[in-house]
């Protein structure tokens, strides 16, 4: 199975990607992931992807292609893999294209467009508490952990991330609008979109999304 999860910020893509990718046994590719990781360890990337992440900008298109090249080339996508929040941009979208065409390997199965009202995704992204360890993924109300401000899986103290105050959630939201929504109709045109209504709660999201990813299998 290869997957696009594609949707604002904060629609809760990479709650659902986590659950699908263990289930499936094949890697949630996450590029914010891996830069917060690069930016922790202050490597150079972390160092060039710093400010424009703090200000809610995408990095430069250049400097994610390289990361998912890299990380594509790895064998343990060769079953499969679910994008979260790559691709951003058309760029980004016809880069990856020639990748997997280069690689011989086939396209993509689906592209899964996660919808919600930005009431719900304020919402969501203002509650969400994130481990800095193993990056599992909570929300204040909607999904606590067992004991308050603890990591249920390593036991980490939570954190809120830097990007998620209401200034930086509201240039994310506009850089959506502009730069990743066009991904919408790059999709459907190519017959791979498949619309998720994700304002339900999250297990109801989850069968949702596994019945419309049901026909693809592992390869
Ligand atoms: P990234 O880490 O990808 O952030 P994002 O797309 O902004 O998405 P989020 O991780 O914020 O949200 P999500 O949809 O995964 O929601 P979640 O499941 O956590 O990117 C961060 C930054 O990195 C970007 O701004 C950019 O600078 C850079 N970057 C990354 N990729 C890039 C690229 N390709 N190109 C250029 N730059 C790039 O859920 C949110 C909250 O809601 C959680 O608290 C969760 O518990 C809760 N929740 C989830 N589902 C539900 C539900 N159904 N009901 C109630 N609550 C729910």
């Amino acid at each position: 199975m290869r997957l696009i999860l594609l949707g604002a910020p904060g629609v809760g893509k990479g709650t659902q990607a986590q659950r699908l990718a263990t289930e499936r046994g094949i890697p949630q590719i996450s590029t914010g992931e891996i830069l917060r990781d690069a930016i922790k360890r202050g490597t150079p990337l972390g160092i060039q992807a710093k400010s424009f992440m703090e200000a809610g900008n995408l990095v430069p298109d250049d400097v994610v292609i390289g990361i998912i090249r890299d990380r594509l080339s790895r064998s343990d996508g060769a079953d499969g893999f679910i994008l979260d929040g790559f691709p951003r941009t058309v760029a980004q979208a016809q880069a990856l294209d020639r990748m997997l065409l280069d690689s011989g390997a086939g396209g993509i199965d689906y592209v899964v467009n996660f919808e919600a009202p930005n009431q719900e995704i304020i919402s969501r992204l203002s509650g969400r508490r994130t481990c800095p360890d193993c990056q599992a993924v909570y929300h204040v109300e909607h999904a606590p952990p067992r004991q308050e401000g603890r990591c249920d899986k390593c036991g980490a103290a939570l954190v809120q991330r830097t990007d998620d105050k209401p200034d930086t959630i509201a240039a994310r939201l506009k850089v959506y609008d502009q730069q990743t929504s066009p991904l919408i109709d790059y999709y459907r045109e190519r017959g791979l979109l498949r619309q998720l209504d994700a304002t339900a709660p999250i297990d109801s999201v989850y069968r949702n999304l596994r019945s419309l990813v049901q026909g693809t299998k592992s390869r």
